[in-house]
């Protein structure tokens, strides 16, 4: 039996990078839908609802307008997660799924205890016909754990739970962080997994509000669960292949921009997705190929795990390899040295730093005795805390945890020994490196990790200058 479904209202559970762009977009597209995103946290859904727009819990450029026009009208935050849950007709889970740090596949799986939380609370508190969402990235095959979770309801002793039923769907999401709402608005596919035609028709109907019929994907649950991590493991493949080739430009005199360049006009490798950097960060790109390599070993087919724990090794030689040359170049010690960070997050128009490359740089060069200053436009200077630890103001010789935040990016160049640009902030892009060369203490180096940096300018101001993948390095 064929039947239909009107989705009029809709629970989100997870209020953070994935679940507020996508739910403030449903909510903009869609106005006969009243949107819910719930959260346990309660902090992080004060700032969602709070006045100041700059407060919001995630910086992407476009968000704050969508929340100004659709907060309280047809979106709305909150932490009542079984109230939202019994009005819904859709639940999206939107859950974070992050590796697993002890247990069972520990440092490769991925923890789904929140994700079975979720599916414990949806399975109390739904009434009537509830389609659950799987957004968050997930092992394939998460489906048929929330299905039995779910299907335990209906057997339940206690009577009031007996009339409700679920369909399940997988709905990657494929936004990246700092394009999130264009990615969202403007997305090259949307993919739904699921078994159940009038659950798919239910998810693409609300699609189909600002998506072209073309682009919105049916495959089976499996299939949208693996292609997830399949897509990601592919990009990061690319960063992890190009990042490679930036050290052997390095030794061989041949410039990581026109390779890029060159190859990126062959329109079967496409230009897209081929800068050479620190690295790559982020929560999803490592967390999903550590689970990849998990599942291939389940499965026996460890060549395959094997091939994609290179692309994770390359990356992390790369933030190594950087640090290293680093104190090589700086004489071969940087104890008291001035070192100024130009940005933290892992990538530019986020204030995101989970997996940031400059964690791992900047913790190197701490253990080696620097003196770091931090700058970043839009990460706070809480949050490094939480990475870092607490900064030390004891200047005597034992301490390793010097670092200081920049709340001001002009007065940060004063007598330091070298800048290493490693988020391509645009506000980095444009320095006056001559009137800086004037505070820094001579000689100066700028260490560019996202070639963002002009060469002969900076050459012509008097900086010592090296840039990832370069020619010209000395
Ligand atoms: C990624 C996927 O792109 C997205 O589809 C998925 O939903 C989540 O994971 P995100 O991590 O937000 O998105 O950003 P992305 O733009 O993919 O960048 C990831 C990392 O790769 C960043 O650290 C970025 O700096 C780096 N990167 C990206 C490069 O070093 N070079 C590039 O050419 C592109
Ligand atoms: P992502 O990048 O996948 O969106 P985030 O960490 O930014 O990940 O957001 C996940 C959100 O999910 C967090 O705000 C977290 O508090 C919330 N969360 C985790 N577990 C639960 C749960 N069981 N119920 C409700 N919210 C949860």
């Amino acid at each position: 039996m064929d039947k239909e479904i009107e989705v009029r209202n809709i629970c989100c559970i997870g209020a953070g990078y994935v679940g507020g762009p996508t739910m403030a977009m449903i909510a903009k597209k869609c106005p006969h839908i009243k949107v819910n995103v719930v959260d346990v946290d309660e902090n992080r859904i004060a700032a969602w609802n709070s006045n100041d727009l700059a407060k919001l819990p995630v910086f992407e450029p476009g968000l704050e307008e969508i929340i100004a026009s659709q907060r309280n009208i047809n979106l709305f935050f909150s932490n009542d997660i079984d109230n939202a849950i019994k009005n819904a007709d859709m639940v999206f889970i939107c859950v974070n799924t992050p590796t697993k740090t002890k247990g069972l596949g520990a440092g490769y799986a991925c923890d789904l205890k929140y994700v079975e939380l979720c599916a414990r609370r949806v399975s109390r508190n739904a009434h009537g016909h509830t389609v659950v969402v799987e957004k968050s990235t997930l092992p394939v095959r998460t489906a048929k754990t929330i299905k039995e979770i779910l299907s335990s309801a209906n057997i339940s002793k206690d009577k009031s739970k007996i009339n409700k039923s679920f369909s399940i769907l997988s709905n990657p999401e494929f936004l990246a962080e700092g394009t999130a709402i264009n990615d969202l608005e403007k997305p090259d596919r949307v993919l739904i997994g699921g078994d159940e035609v009038f659950a798919i028709n239910a998810l693409r109907k609300i699609y189909l509000n600002w998506v072209h019929e073309d682009k919105i994907l049916s495959t089976n649950l499996w299939s949208s669960e693996l292609s997830k991590l399949s897509a990601n493991a592919f990009l990061a493949s690319r960063i992890s292949s190009i990042n490679s080739l930036s050290a052997l430009c390095e030794k061989t005199g041949a410039d990581i921009k026109e390779v890029s360049l060159a190859i990126g006009t062959d329109s079967r490798i496409g230009s897209k997705f081929l800068k050479a950097g620190p690295g790559f960060g982020g929560s999803c790109f490592k967390k999903d190929i550590l689970n990849l390599i998990y599942i291939c070993r389940h499965f026996g087919l460890i060549e395959v795990a094997n091939y994609w724990e290179k692309v994770i090794e390359i990356n992390e030689w790369q933030k190594n390899r950087i640090s290293q040359l680093i104190v090589r170049k700086l004489f071969g010690t940087i104890t008291d040295k001035k070192i100024l960070i130009l940005g933290y997050s892992y990538k530019a128009n986020t204030n995101d730093t989970r997996e940031s490359p400059a964690k791992n740089i900047i913790n190197d060069l701490l253990v080696e005795g620097a003196e770091i200053t931090i700058h970043d436009p839009q990460v706070r200077e809480e949050k490094i805390i939480k990475d870092l630890g607490e900064p030390s103001n004891n200047q005597n010789e034992s301490s390793f945890n010097k670092w200081i935040y920049s709340k001001n990016l002009d007065d940060s160049f004063d007598n330091v020994d070298a800048v290493i640009i490693l988020t391509e902030w645009d506000l980095y892009k444009n320095l006056n490196w001559e009137s800086i060369y004037k505070k820094v203490r001579k000689p100066a180096w700028i260490f560019d990790t996202r070639l963002v940096v002009n060469k002969e300018l900076a050459i012509k101001a008097g900086f010592r200058f090296w840039q990832l993948g370069g020619s010209h390095n000395d």
